[in-house]
């Protein structure tokens, strides 16, 4: 007990308050673009996309273009347009995922397909998917367009390979790892390649951005992960519990499946592999993730991904923008929102 109190004492807490400010004029121009982006004359498109782009949101991706672009010397707007394509792409997976994941709350508010229904969640996340690459486009490197149209296909791909490894109670931490690299850490990664990329920047620190924001990436979905056993949904702003319901293979109900052994496995095989739960099992499975200290152990494995982030920008400059970036990495394994 005392250990794991204080392993959580030595954690770093992070913020993005300085990145925020950092960025804040960079983020006014981007904020402007996504406004004007989503608009069309079918008036669904824009009622919808406002319901999700409104409510907030982190605008961590699009941070970390600018922040890549900025920190590597960048003195024109082109990151603008990149980084608002990003969030475009964002949105969209949101959209999409809320749908796949039956999910019913997001950024606190109802889910967008409860609304409006799951066809025309559907189809605007299509079309913000759409302006985002109008934007690439205009944002005139061929490069950074490739970058981020590779990781479009690859969220894809991550989405539909856990769809189809769910309830799968003997899932192995490569292949959440791969899920994960895939479904999230992959768009942090082109986020901040392409910010590097439209800033001239050199292949070694193209390279080291790409890595930096993988491994952001991976440390950001873990804790998402274990947050949804051990965060709470009024600071979330979105339903604890969901991967639960849905049975999802993620860490930390791995690890608790494998720690309780014998014991809890018919509890795992109904509530999981059947799917079969009523409302007291989430607590349950809560507590066993707890008590297993397989949270912990998700987190520990957040904290070393946040410190190799944390490594790749070594070679960089030492400037404010690359504190505001390790600063972010620290907070991506802190949060609880
Ligand atoms: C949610 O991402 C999807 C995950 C990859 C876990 P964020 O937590 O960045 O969502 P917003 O944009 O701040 O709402
Ligand atoms: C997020 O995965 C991945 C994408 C949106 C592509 P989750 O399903 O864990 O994200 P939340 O918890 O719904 O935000
Ligand atoms: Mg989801
Ligand atoms: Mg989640």
């Amino acid at each position: 007990m005392l250990d794991a109190a204080n392993a959580a004492v030595a954690r770093p807490t992070g913020s993005v308050d300085g990145l925020v400010e950092l960025a804040s004029p960079d983020m006014k121009g981007v904020n402007a673009l996504i406004s004007a982006r989503m608009q069309s004359p079918v008036s669904v498109i824009p009622a919808l996309a406002d319901h999700l782009i409104n409510a907030g949101g982190k605008r961590l991706r699009p941070l970390l273009t600018v922040a890549a672009a900025r920190l590597l010397g960048a003195t024109d707007e082109s990151c603008l347009k990149l980084a608002a394509a990003v969030e475009f792409i964002h949105t969209a997976t949101l959209l999409h995922d809320d749908v796949v994941d039956s999910s019913q709350l997001r950024r606190g508010k109802v889910a967008a397909h409860l609304i409006w229904g799951a066809p025309s969640s559907v189809l605007v996340g299509d079309y913000l998917f759409a302006r985002a690459f109008e934007l690439m486009v205009e944002a005139g490197s061929l490069r950074a367009l490739d970058i981020l149209a590779k990781a479009a296909g690859v969220i894809s791909e991550g989405e539909v390979l856990q769809l189809t490894r769910a309830h799968d109670l003997n899932l192995s931490q490569d292949v959440y790892l791969e899920i994960i690299r895939a479904k999230t850490a992959e768009l942090f990664a082109a986020a901040a390649e392409a910010g590097a990329v439209s800033a001239g920047a050199s292949d070694d620190h193209c390279r080291s951005m790409r890595s930096y924001g993988l491994s952001l990436g991976l440390a950001f979905q873990l804790v998402d992960d274990a947050l949804d056993y051990g965060g709470a949904t009024e600071t979330l702003g979105k339903n604890a519990g969901d991967d639960f319901r849905e049975g999802k293979a993620t860490l930390p109900l791995l690890l608790a499946i494998a720690r309780t052994g014998a014991a809890e496995a018919p509890f795992w095989e109904r509530t999981i592999g059947r799917r079969e739960q009523t409302d007291d099992d989430f607590r349950r499975a809560r507590d066993l993730i707890a008590r297993t200290g397989a949270a912990e152990a998700t987190l520990d494995l957040a904290h070393q991904f946040a410190e190799e982030a944390k490594a790749a920008l070594a070679r960089m400059d030492d400037n404010s923008w690359r504190t505001a970036l390790e600063d972010l990495a620290d907070f991506a394994v802190s949060r609880r929102a």
